[in-house]
């Protein structure tokens, strides 16, 4: 499904962190949302997941507002996941996961049916902490935490998935795991996926287009090559760097000086 985000402002109190902020994109995309600290990327993340409603402007997901519908409706539409928050520690991960079916279980039937669990496992296993099934959330890593938050949302099975910092707590292999397994459900699965992310050089190989943003503005938007200039980075990070491109992979970023 297309998002369009249209002029939108958001407000916490009287302090302005998103202004005027526009952009589209499309079906079968992956787009990540990159900028510095308190930028406002997870405040728009959640402005399009409709868990903060903005001032102005507006989100549609194919032309309707997630507004116009009821909150189960809607995560049938749109799902957020932030994997830097600890949800219930004596959960277990299968049970946790199974919470991901809600949307879309009949709410006369108080049980899983076989399909949910079908679901929740292939989840399990395509992130790879299939034999943490039965552990609880309190008693496993970081890292294993991310990726069960992430089989979570794919679970829900939603059309728009966001999500802020996928790769945040993970080692070399998940991060670009995480990253393939994004993309491919992108492609695959038509998804329309958008990320908030810090890793630049996973951003840039992985993404169809970025966003870059600072200080709740839209400072540059597109390819990867043409986002991550020096003078971008330099403007938005406070930081010289020197972008080299790998012959088959992308760009490196090579951090010179903080300004
Ligand atoms: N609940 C809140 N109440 C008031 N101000 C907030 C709140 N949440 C965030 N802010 C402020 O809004 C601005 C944008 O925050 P946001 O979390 O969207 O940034 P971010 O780009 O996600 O940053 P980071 O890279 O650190 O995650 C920051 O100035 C932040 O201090
Ligand atoms: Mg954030």
């Amino acid at each position: 499904m297309k998002v369009k985000v249209l002029g939108v402002e958001f407000y916490y109190d009287s302090l302005k962190v998103l202004d005027n902020v526009e952009f589209e994109v499309n079906e079968g995309e992956l787009v990540s949302i990159i900028g510095p600290n308190g930028a406002g990327k997870t405040t728009l993340l959640k402005c399009i997941a409709r868990i903060l409603k903005p001032r102005k402007g507006a989100v549609y997901v194919d032309g309707v507002s997630l507004w116009s519908l009821k909150p189960r409706e809607a995560a049938r539409i749109v799902a957020y996941a932030e994997t830097s928050i600890v949800p219930e520690f004596q959960l277990t991960v299968l049970d946790y996961v199974l919470t991901a079916r809600y949307p879309h279980t009949n709410p006369v039937k108080l049980w899983e049916d076989y399909r949910d669990i079908e679901i929740v496992e292939q989840a399990l296993r395509e992130l790879g902490i299939a034999h943490l099934a039965n552990r609880k959330l309190g008693q496993i890593s970081s890292g294993e935490l991310q990726r069960v938050i992430l089989a979570r949302i794919i679970a829900q099975e939603p059309k728009v998935l966001l999500i802020d910092e996928p790769t945040a707590f993970l080692d070399l292999k998940y991060r670009l795991e995480v990253m393939e397994i994004l993309r491919k459900l992108s492609k695959e699965k038509n998804l329309t996926i958008i990320v908030a992310i810090h890793d630049l050089e996973l951003a840039a190989r992985y993404s169809d287009k970025l966003i870059l943003i600072h200080k709740g503005k839209i400072v540059a938007a597109g390819s990867p090559r043409t986002v991550l200039t020096p003078e971008n980075i330099e403007k938005t990070y406070g930081v010289k760097v020197d972008v080299i491109e790998h012959f088959k992979h992308g760009l490196i970023i090579v951090p010179l000086e903080p300004l």
